[in-house]
């Protein structure tokens, strides 16, 4: 490893969490759980039969809290310790599963499954951990799952961008590198100097990376963040 490092950037996707339980996105079949994208991962769809969205979301929130995080999220957490404020997880993730190994510094950057807002109100948001109330208790406001859809911009993009054009390594693990704009963010980093490397099952993203490491997120994970850690 050329130089030592002293920002981390890490951007996790469904991958990680696989191993943990909670089935990945993409499918052949343009379905997820069983049902097609657009009815429950859109605004659209949401207008359309919010009571099946909200149904959808209410059973993602009980089946993620049966999982457990697993030995890849409680390796970044211990990459965040060592790194402090030098290191940031963004992740496209919505369960909860980094939070619970315990790292601090996280964009949840399509949201959390956790959390309700309401549409009359974005200060609005509260934490949920059942079934979601279908209207807002301060203001009598439709609340809706605090989730990123197609079609809607990702949070705090601005600060994403920044650290991306800020740190020396970006990791992106566990995502299949095609939904943008999280997709993009190794060649803002390569392009503003970093070192980039994939983490994966199979070889995917293609240009802007460094090193590919190929291999389940669980045994991968914890040697390259041991391996970071060292050649700090
Ligand atoms: P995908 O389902 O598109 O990709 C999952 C990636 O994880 C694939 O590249 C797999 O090869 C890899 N993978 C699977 N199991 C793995 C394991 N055990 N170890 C390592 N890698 C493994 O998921 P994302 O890239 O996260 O957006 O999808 C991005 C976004 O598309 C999601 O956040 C979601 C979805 O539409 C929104 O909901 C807005």
């Amino acid at each position: 490893m050329a130089g030592k490092i002293s920002k981390i950037v890490v951007l996790t996707g469904a991958g990680i969490s696989a191993e943990s339980g909670i089935p990945t996105f993409r499918s052949s079949d343009g379905l997820w759980e069983n049902e097609p994208v657009e009815a429950v991962a859109t605004p659209e769809g949401f207008e359309n039969d919010p009571k099946r969205v909200i149904t959808f979301y209410n059973e993602r929130r009980a089946a993620a809290q049966k999982c457990e995080p697993n030995a890849a999220h409680h390796a970044l957490a211990k990459l965040e310790e060592k790194f402090g404020d030098n290191f940031l997880l963004i992740t496209q993730n919505v369960d909860d599963l980094h939070q619970r190994a315990g790292n601090k510094r996280i964009i949840p950057m399509h949201g959390e499954l956790l959390k309700v807002r309401c549409l009359g109100s974005e200060e609005h948001i509260i934490s949920c951990t059942e079934n979601q109330p279908e209207k807002c208790l301060e203001c009598g406001a439709i609340m809706r799952p605090h989730i990123v859809w197609f079609g809607e911009v990702p949070f705090e993009m601005d600060r994403i961008q920044k650290a991306l054009m800020q740190c020396d390594l970006f990791a992106y693990i566990g995502t299949s590198g095609v939904v943008y704009p999280a997709a993009g963010f190794r060649q803002i980093a390569k392009l503003s100097g970093a070192r980039v490397v994939c983490l994966n099952l199979e070889e995917v993203g293609g240009g802007y990376t460094d090193e590919f490491i190929q291999g389940k997120a669980s045994e991968t994970v914890p040697k390259w963040v041991d391996f970071t850690i060292f050649n700090s």
